[in-house]
């Protein structure tokens, strides 16, 4: 593994780790179809064809190698490319070269596998451009409506189809591609763990048995843009004082719902200037919980007790519970490992509803995730890969 095993990472993550590099966040900014994202799949079709696999993009955006011929009851592994704004190097591509690196080492092998097999990567699973997660395998399985997703815009009021067509990307055939999901019969995940959840239980893996509902709202404080110096305390209408009294209210509404979770990540104030009184303050909302009637529950809570002018909800998960059969299958591969709950969301997630749908979870030795210093420890990689293998090796 040479550079690689001394960079302490896996050797595709190594080859891909100045790509997307974010020198003012810290991390990495790989978001849809910007020259870093392409540049991942120009990875993934390199890393593909060196293995003998035949690589193809559905009308989706999501890219596929094949071992052997397309579908029908495939056998699917992968994860995503993409990352949050100063996102870490493990979200998404551990579970790409995870898949990439199994697949090689059982080819090696000369085994000739009993059913079609192809390593996958979603478009957009972290939703940093368009602000929906998850757009490619939503877009697949008909979770999300085409018309929606067209009509999505980025930071810069792009929309997605512009964005798109840009890009040669033909959004008008964007929408649930039956044929694309006639040919998976199982799709396993593997991916970092992103919480505390495997630290001290002394085990490098884990297999994931359900990942809690969770949804993005943005909300909107109006108020009276004005003068900073000029105008007295009392006459004043601020929004972003009702957007800051909103933040602590959102804190206060996930303590009263015990193990649910609330974030505010993003706050925009118009016009923006240091000595305007702006006249709106936008704000986003992840809320996530156990359930769906909870995660409901909570954001209602949150509803009521702020003074937003406008509260709307971008996407929504309802909470979901991985295939048993699956699971078992999993466990009889890679021996009993623990079982964790994912509070976060995940393609897999999506794909749980179409069709069996396992997760394998990587060590994280300090839970930090969606930040620069997310970490896994090269051995608990290469334990990653091990299971996957022996899955896959069960299974093809
Ligand atoms: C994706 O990683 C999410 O949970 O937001
Ligand atoms: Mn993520
Ligand atoms: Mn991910």
């Amino acid at each position: 593994m040479g550079d690689a095993a001394s960079s302490g990472l896996l050797e595709g993550l190594h080859e891909i780790s100045s790509v997307g590099r974010d020198r003012h966040r810290g991390g990495y900014s790989r978001h849809l179809w910007d020259p870093a994202e392409f540049e991942l799949r120009e990875w993934f079709a390199s890393r593909a064809e060196k293995i003998g696999l035949e690589v193809e993009t559905d009308r989706n955006g999501n890219i596929w190698a094949w071992w052997g011929p397309p579908g029908p009851d495939a056998l699917v592994i992968g994860s995503h490319l993409d990352s949050v704004p100063g996102g870490g190097a493990f979200d998404g591509p551990l579970g790409v070269e995870s898949a990439f690196e199994a697949v090689r080492r059982i080819k090696a092998t000369g085994i000739l596998p009993r059913r079609p097999l192809a390593v996958m990567a979603f478009a957009e699973e972290e939703g940093s451009r368009f602000g929906v997660a998850c757009l490619g395998s939503q877009l697949l399985t008909g979770a999300i409506s085409p018309e929606y997703v067209r009509s999505l815009r980025d930071e810069n009021g792009v929309s997605f189809a512009d964005a798109g067509r840009r890009v040669g990307f033909d959004t008008d055939r964007i929408g649930r591609d039956d044929m694309a999901l006639s040919r998976i019969g199982l799709f396993i995940e593997l991916h970092v763990e992103q919480g505390r959840g495997l630290i001290n239980l002394g085990s490098p893996t884990a297999i994931a048995s359900r990942i809690l509902a969770h949804g993005r709202w943005t909300l909107t404080f109006r108020g009276q843009g004005n003068h900073a110096g000029a105008t007295l305390m009392s006459d004043r209408d601020d929004p972003m004082v009702s957007a800051a009294r909103a933040v602590l209210e959102v804190q206060q509404a996930a303590l009263d719902f015990p193990g649910s979770r609330a974030t505010v990540g993003r706050m925009t104030a118009l016009p923006g200037g240091a000595n305007v009184i702006p006249s709106s303050v936008t704000m986003s909302l992840d809320a996530r919980a156990s359930s769906d009637e909870e995660t409901r529950a909570l954001v209602e809570t949150i509803a009521g007790r702020v003074r937003a002018t406008e509260f709307v909800e971008n996407s929504w998960s309802p909470e979901v519970h991985f295939d048993r059969a699956l699971a078992e299958t999993v466990t009889r591969a890679i021996g009993d490992v623990p079982v964790l709950p994912s509070g976060a969301g995940h393609d897999a997630g999506v794909l749980a509803a179409v069709v069996p749908t396992a997760m394998i979870f990587v060590r994280n030795p300090d839970g930090v995730s969606h930040a620069p210093g997310e970490y896994a420890e090269l051995d608990d990689c290469l334990a990653g890969i091990q299971a996957l293998e022996d899955v896959v090796r069960s299974l093809v």
